[in-house]
């Protein structure tokens, strides 16, 4: 006798479209804001029902009212003033997307303060007042949520967060900055200067306000903290990051590296050492058949390694309007179902319970161990090679490939490319500064670290 097997039924308790929607304030309608609010309007439908109840911007709050009107149109409140906006009591979540340090920050904790659950990209805020922000939605039982604030559109927080807890994480090594792999990547591919391709970024919408902060690796190293405070559940600590930018780099060394089989990026590095914990941003070379290396424009791309799993790789869009909003909406939507079913039982900030953060220390630069790809310029004579390398061999630095070019014609100077074995920092150091003094050289040592991202 067979028996029926009754038709799968979806268990209906209510009904998304009846629920009373989640109330949003929006501080700041530029682009991330803008993108946040097209995506939300435009994907209304399934987000509602993957959230369980509808998100509806109420509020918006920018200094230009006449713009955040003519995007949002007539049915949102629009505000000049945002202390409005965290103070209204019918707001439920507010989204933070003014960026910078002072006014985000004192509208982030009266948010917190008025028991609203907070959403940010701004990773400058997270990175250097993080740690008070979260203890402030701890005590209030609120959530914080931040996606947006690390590579834009990837969805690496909640991968490290969620998706590697089983992991030790071993280490990250990340293109985190959009604006400056963009600029690298026009340069090398359409010999565009420097200049022309940042005003091309700000233009844009992918640069900071203050694009130093892109080309200086400062905004690398704010993305790299959290990343770093969550792998390892360590405190925020920016201040401790080592932090080298893109400016000083030359079209030589780029073609240099390229010869040698590597390519130049900024990357975001942090790796857990038996001596600390390694947090650095700076110009790498890495070998030109990772796919890393080949990861290009205002794409960026974040390797995990963890020891279960290892190498991961993360690769998307790490800047502009709607590849960032869909970061916050992912906020918005978590923060939704969240505060509907079960508000007590939520992830740690930084995925990490806070207090049971590890005090292992960051490394200082000096004592961290790499690679290095160093390019000198000395007078063509005899005897210039051997004294360079001698100074290397008296550090214990070896050696690991050399390039002597040939002097350009009616030239009596050479650019020697030399790349080291593993070495310590500061050994580097002292090497660079000792040749820095020998007779032949006739300008500065360009270094520049190297990492073979191993997966091993
Ligand atoms: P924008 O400058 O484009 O937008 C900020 C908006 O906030 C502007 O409309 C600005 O108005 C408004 N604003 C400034 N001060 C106030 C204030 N006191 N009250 C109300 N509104 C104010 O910045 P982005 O959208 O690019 O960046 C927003 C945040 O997102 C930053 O923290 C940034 O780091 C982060 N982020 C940005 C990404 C991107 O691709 N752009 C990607 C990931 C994160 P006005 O123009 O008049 O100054
Ligand atoms: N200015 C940042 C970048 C925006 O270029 O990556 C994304 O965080």
């Amino acid at each position: 006798m067979s028996r029926r097997i009754p038709a799968y039924q979806p268990i209906r308790s209510f009904n998304p479209f009846i629920m009373k929607p989640i109330n949003v304030g929006l501080l700041g309608i530029g682009t991330v804001g803008g993108g946040t609010f097209t995506v939300l309007k435009r994907n209304q439908e399934e987000i509602t029902r993957r959230a369980g109840r509808g998100i509806v911007i109420r509020m918006i709050a920018d200094r230009d009212v006449e713009k955040a009107r003519r995007i949002a149109g007539d049915d949102v409140i629009i505000t000049a003033d945002a202390n409005e906006v965290v103070t209204n009591l019918d707001i439920d979540i507010v989204v933070e997307l003014i960026g910078g340090y002072t006014i985000a920050k004192e509208l982030t904790l009266k948010a917190i303060e008025n028991g609203k659950h907070v959403i940010t990209a701004n990773k400058a805020l997270l990175a250097s007042h993080g740690t008070e922000i979260f203890a402030a939605a701890q005590k209030k039982g609120v959530m914080v949520a931040f996606e947006a604030a690390v590579a834009g559109g990837i969805p690496i927080i909640k991968a490290l967060r969620e998706g590697l807890t089983a992991n030790r994480i071993e280490w990250i090594a990340g293109i985190i900055n959009g604006t400056s792999n963009f600029i690298l990547s026009e340069m090398r591919d359409k010999g565009l200067t420097f200049d022309t391709v940042l005003k091309q970024a700000q233009k844009l919408g992918y640069a900071e306000a203050d694009p130093t902060f892109d080309v200086e690796g400062i905004d690398a190293a704010h993305k790299l903290t959290i990343m770093a405070a969550i792998a390892f559940g360590i405190p925020m600590q920016f201040n401790k990051a080592y932090t080298e930018g893109i400016t000083r780099l030359t079209r030589e060394d780029i073609r240099y590296a390229e010869e040698l089989g590597y390519r130049i990026k900024l990357l975001g590095i942090t790796r857990r050492t038996a001596k600390g914990i390694e947090l650095r941003v700076h110009p790498t070379l890495i070998p030109a058949r990772r796919l890393i290396a080949n990861v290009e424009g205002v794409m960026n791309a974040v390797v995990v390694k963890g020891d279960a799993v290892g190498a991961t790789l993360y690769y998307g869009a790490g800047a502009g309007a709607e590849p960032t909003a869909s970061s916050v909406v992912a906020d918005l939507v978590d923060v939704t179902r969240m505060h509907t079913a079960d508000p007590k039982h939520r992830v740690p900030h930084l995925a990490f319970q806070p207090d049971l953060l590890s005090d292992t220390p960051i490394l200082a630069m000096e004592e961290v161990e790499t690679s290095y790809y160093l390019r000198l310029r000395v007078m063509d004579k005899p005897g210039a090679l051997a004294d360079i390398t001698r100074v290397l061999a008296d550090l214990g630095i070896s050696i690991d490939a050399m390039v002597q070019k040939e002097p350009s014609e009616g030239e009596d100077q050479v650019d020697i490319i030399m790349l080291t074995h593993l070495a310590i920092e500061k050994n580097i150091n002292a090497a660079i500064a000792k040749i820095q003094k020998l007779p032949l050289m006739t300008g500065k040592v360009t270094r520049i670290r190297l990492e073979e991202l191993n997966s091993k």
